[in-house]
């Protein structure tokens, strides 16, 4: 980066205000933005993180305030305005089509022509050097779906870099990726930013934050809540902005309980993703069993299959001693077994119901009457427990789930399998989008099910998480079990060496 004192201001936002029915998402909110810059905007889940950037991409047009770009006045009334303006957006939610091969998203709706048809060879030519500059190493006539999403990721941000963004805004890019993804998006901002590229990262992961800001805003509550400059960025002084007070960090390890032997067993199940693998394993009530993998490894697979959502090719799951006849989901909610699935746009949450009926939508015979009526009333009290008790930000609990923010949406899930009286819950990625606080709250919540006798199974690609709060430790590598570490073993290393293929006894 060329020295601070001769960078330009490339944004400035001033006094921008949004609100929807119900809720002022920003409130007088400035932002500035100089030439190269890596500002980390960071804040709670429903801080209004997403919104503003909204504003400045040309989704939502903001109710009060100004924004500069490049000295000039700027109008932002469509994403095609905000494309002429250099702003390019890599969004929380992947944007790219994947029926179209990397060329044809790079240079979506900017097609070349030649003699009136779109002119493949030289949409060829002209991604190749963008792929380059990001290291992807695909060829441009590759389909998207053949890619993983930090590979599709690169190719939103090579369209971004092919319409010579100057800003460009990433929305939570890293919650999908493996580790060794992360590493190269980082290593890529870094590199944007020399060119003199400014980079708006939003995330929850504090540690990445620290790795690749210049500069750190926060928000709270659709408010400025403080800056950081580059001494000053660390984890507690990031908390502290976010959430308006200091955290304490509870220990999490189990203390001594009562367990539950056995309470989950699942032998020799074999999924239809890797068909020639066997899993068994077991997980006693009060125990947290984490599961750690690189994205890919089956984790997710195995857990549907236990649930009985996807059917398993074979192999039996019993809980309590009683076996659950397979690929039967209703049985195993009537066992006690819960999953709350790792995309809750897919399988966790009906976006267009309120959060009311979300949370007791899998729990609808708790809530009925004798009569067969569903109990209104009853139903509500649970989802305000759920709200009060995950810290949901929403006007309402008639709110629909589709206004709330992201990390929201993830807490209705986990109110939903909350709220019933499980043996056995199954997490998949249960904090992914979720801000420290909140975490530190489902933390809390999985330790009291635990001490409840609980059999907990969390699937987490996030380190910390898994070595903070498992009390053992399961990796799997493509499909396969490679091993388990006891408390006493635990560490970063000894799970990457298993994750990679590695059985435990190479590593001495
Ligand atoms: N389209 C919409 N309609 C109504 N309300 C909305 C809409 N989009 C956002 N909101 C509300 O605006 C507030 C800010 O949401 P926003 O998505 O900006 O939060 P965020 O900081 O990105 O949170 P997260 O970390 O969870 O992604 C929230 O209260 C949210 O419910
Ligand atoms: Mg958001």
């Amino acid at each position: 980066m060329q020295d601070p004192a001769k960078r330009v201001k490339v944004l400035h936002m001033e006094n921008i205000t949004k609100r929807f029915p119900g809720v002022t998402a920003l409130n007088q909110v400035n932002f500035d933005v100089m030439e190269g810059e890596v500002v980390a905007l960071i804040g709670e889940n429903g801080a209004g993180k997403s919104t503003l950037m909204k504003v400045l991409g040309g989704v939502h047009h903001p109710d009060e305030g100004t924004i500069t770009a490049s000295g000039s006045p700027a109008v932002i009334r469509s994403v095609a305005d905000a494309d002429s303006l250099g702003v390019g957006f890599v969004h929380q939610e992947l944007n790219v089509l994947d029926n179209l091969d990397v060329g044809a998203n790079v240079f979506l709706g900017r097609e070349p022509h030649r003699f009136g048809l779109i002119n493949r060879r030289k949409i060829k030519a002209d991604t190749q050097p963008f792929l380059d500059t990001l290291g992807l190493d695909v060829s441009p006539d590759t389909p998207l779906s053949k890619l993983s999403i930090g590979q599709q990721q690169m190719v939103e941000i090579a369209k971004a870099l092919s319409k010579e963004a100057k800003i460009i805004i990433m929305d939570e890019p890293t919650s999908s990726l493996t580790l060794s993804e992360t590493e190269r998006l980082l290593k890529v901002i870094g590199d944007l930013s020399e060119q003199g590229i400014a980079v708006i990262y939003i995330s929850h992961r504090l540690g990445e934050v620290t790795q690749c800001a210049h500069r750190v805003v926060a928000l709270r509550d659709g408010k400025n809540a403080g800056e950081l400059k580059s001494g000053e960025i660390n984890h507690d002084a990031m908390v502290s902005l976010m959430v308006g007070r200091d955290l304490k960090r509870t220990p999490l390890t189990s203390s001594d309980h009562e367990t539950v032997p056995r309470r989950l067993v699942v032998s020799n199940l074999r999924t239809a993703l890797y068909p020639e693998c066997q899993s068994s394993f077991e997980i006693s009530g009060g125990e947290i069993l984490g599961m750690a993998g690189l994205v890919g490894a089956g984790r997710s697979e195995l857990a549907q299959a236990t649930f009985g959502v996807d059917p398993a090719l074979s192999g039996s799951v019993s809980v309590d001693g009683i076996t659950i006849k397979r690929g039967a989901a209703r049985q195993s909610i009537k066992a006690g077994i819960y999953l709350a699935p790792e995309d809750r746009k897919l399988t966790g949450l009906v976006l267009e119901f309120d959060i009311t009926q979300n949370v007791s939508l899998a729990d609808l015979w708790n809530h009925s009457s004798r009569i067969g009526l569903i109990d209104r009333y009853a139903e509500r009290k649970v989802a305000e427990q759920q709200i009060e008790r995950l810290k949901i930000k929403t006007p309402s609990a008639s709110t629909a789930a589709i206004t709330l923010s992201g990390g929201n949406q993830q807490k209705v899930v986990l109110g939903k399998w909350l709220s019933m009286k499980p043996k056995v819950i199954i997490f998949d990625e249960p904090t992914r989008g979720i801000d420290v606080g909140a975490k530190a709250e489902i933390y809390k919540l999985m330790r009291e099910l635990a001490r409840n006798g609980v059999a907990i199974w969390m699937i987490s690609s996030d380190m910390e998480e898994v070595l903070g709060i498992s009390d053992r430790i399961v990796v799997m590598h493509e499909g396969q079990i490679t091993g388990e570490l006891q408390r006493d073993e635990f560490g970063e290393e000894p799970i990457m060496h298993l994750a990679v293929g590695n059985s435990k006894t190479e590593a001495n």
